[in-house]
């Protein structure tokens, strides 16, 4: 009998952002593939007996290629395993899902997609950010910067409304090309922008700036993403920079927990 993959948001790093279907689809997985942001307390749900491999491209396995990863989802289904794509943030945000649902669909195997709460919400969220204002921003976008750059083109940014909110995911650390850019399309250069490093963890950063000083900004850990519009200045920065509360509540708990699908490792 085939297993089902499910294609699950682990959120923007702490645990307590996980949806309670994620939570109960890590802790009765049979196979979890995941990518290199989830921490380590998510990883700790995992039970013990399942398989689980790092696929992340940084620090898990370098050189494995999407077909790869792809092909691994199939087998494992096709072995009778309930396995989890774990993948940060939103996994129908910047995370390549639409690959793998097409091999999953390809292969005739039965899949599942569960939200998770996008970097950008969880970074604006822990900044004290409003994305929206009625009365200064009515429109959000989410760009990624390495997307444009691979492609050797800025068009992402070149359509940007200046009166939108923008979050740039994976924005390099080229931000002297990012502030041309929005220039560019019309952005003032006082405008209010938010560099926030590894947010909703102990180890979360806040750095306020405006667009024309934002290359002169000190490099913060990745992940980082930068919030950029009039609806940074909004937030207050003193309250925005206490540590972000901490994760009281979800425990690794594999005990009560058995595999769904007998057999499975
Ligand atoms: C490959 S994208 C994946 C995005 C993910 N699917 C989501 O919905 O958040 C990875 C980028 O998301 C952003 N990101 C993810 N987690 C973050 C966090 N906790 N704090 C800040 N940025 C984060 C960074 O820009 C990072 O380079």
């Amino acid at each position: 009998m085939k297993g089902k993959v499910y294609l699950v948001g682990a959120g923007p790093g702490d645990p307590e952002l996980l949806t309670l279907k994620a939570l109960r689809l890590i802790r009765t997985a049979d196979a979890v593939l995941h990518d290199d942001l989830i921490t380590e307390q998510i990883l700790a749900l995992i039970p013990s007996y399942a398989e689980v491999r790092n696929v992340g491209k940084r620090c898990g396995q370098k050189n494995i290629t999407q077909d790869e990863i792809n092909a691994l989802l199939v087998q494992y289904a096709l072995m009778g395993m309930q396995v989890v794509r774990l993948k940060s943030g939103d996994p129908l945000i910047f995370g390549r899902a639409g690959e793998e649902i097409e091999a999953l669909r390809e292969a005739n195997i039965e899949f599942e997609i569960v939200p998770g709460v996008t970097a950008a919400l969880g970074a604006a969220a822990a900044a004290q950010i409003p994305l929206t204002h009625r009365r200064v921003s009515s429109s959000l976008t989410f760009v990624t910067g390495q997307h444009a750059a691979e492609q050797g083109s800025d068009d992402s940014l070149s359509g940007i409304h200046p009166e939108s909110t923008l979050v740039i995911y994976m924005p390099g650390q080229d931000y002297s090309g990012i502030v041309d850019r929005l220039l560019r399309a019309g952005l003032k250069s006082t405008t209010p922008c938010a560099l926030i490093s590894q947010a909703t963890s102990s180890e979360q950063r806040i750095h306020r700036t405006t667009l024309e000083q934002l290359p002169g900004s000190p490099p913060l850990p990745a992940p980082c993403l930068l919030v950029v519009g009039e609806v940074v200045g909004l937030s207050v920065p003193e309250a925005a920079e206490a540590p972000f509360p901490e994760f009281f509540g979800v425990q690794a708990e594999t005990s009560q927990v058995s595999p769904v699908h007998e057999g499975a490792e």
